[in-house]
């Protein structure tokens, strides 16, 4: 393994990567919205193409290593990377979307996993605390420290402070000109280990964390990452910037939780 250089970025590629953040963000939660039991993967892809255009920017995943769709879609026992399709949501499964948004050079990446219903509490506690570990992971993300000390904090808390397991095949990254840049940001490890993180390098970090066993395996399609095991899994990512002190989160998940707590067909975690 050689570790590659980290790109700095300069106060205007970060305003850039804020941009694409908003609108990211933006379309989330107008997907979160719309999102509810009956509707359909399909729709929502098309719906968040169809935001991401109309306001100026370009959907990262689309056409990404032949990547077919603008938004990640995988359910319940499926882990990352599902493509959109025209089975209908049910109540009680969980539905991880994941975006990402190019405008002016510059990308943004983000994750939440959404409840549909009445979803069965332990799936609901895995929820929380996927998203929990992230914030832990964010709170490691400032200059100096490692990559390896991000990972330790989320498998310290997932693994170790509850009975989850944190998958280990697909990790975070760098964040800029391309989708993915150095460095790998794994959601398990030890302190001190992996490269340092230097003062405003642009990282997206998110944990992907299953109920039962880490294994997972790719479907047929070529694409969706699921559990060995069939076991729920859940998965939220943030694109921050490493700061002296205090990580600077660039995506949000305001908008997405005020349309959580507005969709009566979703649940609060
Ligand atoms: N969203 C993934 C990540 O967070 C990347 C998706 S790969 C794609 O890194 F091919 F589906 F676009
Ligand atoms: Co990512």
């Amino acid at each position: 393994f050689i570790a590659m250089a980290i790109k700095i970025k300069t106060p205007e590629e970060i305003e850039l990567i804020r941009k694409s953040c908003e609108l990211l963000s933006n379309t989330l939660a107008e997907v979160a919205k719309i999102l509810k039991a009956g509707a359909t993967g399909v729709e929502m892809d098309k719906f968040a193409e169809e935001y991401i255009k109309s306001h100026g920017g370009h959907p990262s995943f689309k056409g990404y290593n032949r990547y077919p769709a603008s938004l990640c879609i995988s359910m319940n026992d499926e882990v990352v990377h599902g493509i959109p399709k025209t089975d209908v949501f049910k109540d009680g499964d969980i539905i991880s979307l994941d975006c990402g948004v190019y405008m002016n050079g510059y990308h943004g990446d983000m994750a939440y996993t959404f409840g549909i219903g009445n979803v069965r509490a332990d799936i609901l506690q895995l929820m929380r605390v996927t998203k929990e570990a992230l914030y832990l992971g964010i709170e490691q993300a400032v200059a100096g420290k490692r990559t390896g000390d991000i990972g330790f904090v989320i498998q310290d808390y997932c693994e170790r402070q509850h009975p989850y397991k944190c998958v280990r095949e697909l990790v975070g990254h760098g964040v800029g000109k391309t989708l993915h840049e150095d460095p790998q940001v794994p959601n398990y490890g030890r302190k001190g280990d992996g490269q340092k993180l230097p003062e405003n390098c642009v990282i997206a970090i998110e944990p992907m964390i299953n109920l039962g066993k880490r294994d997972v395996y790719t479907k047929r399609d070529n694409w969706t990452i699921a559990t060995q095991d069939g076991s729920p899994s859940a998965h939220f990512e943030h694109t921050v910037v490493v700061k002296p002190g205090k990580a600077e989160i660039l995506s949000t998940f305001e908008g997405i939780e005020k349309a959580v707590a507005e969709n009566g067909d979703l649940v609060k975690i």
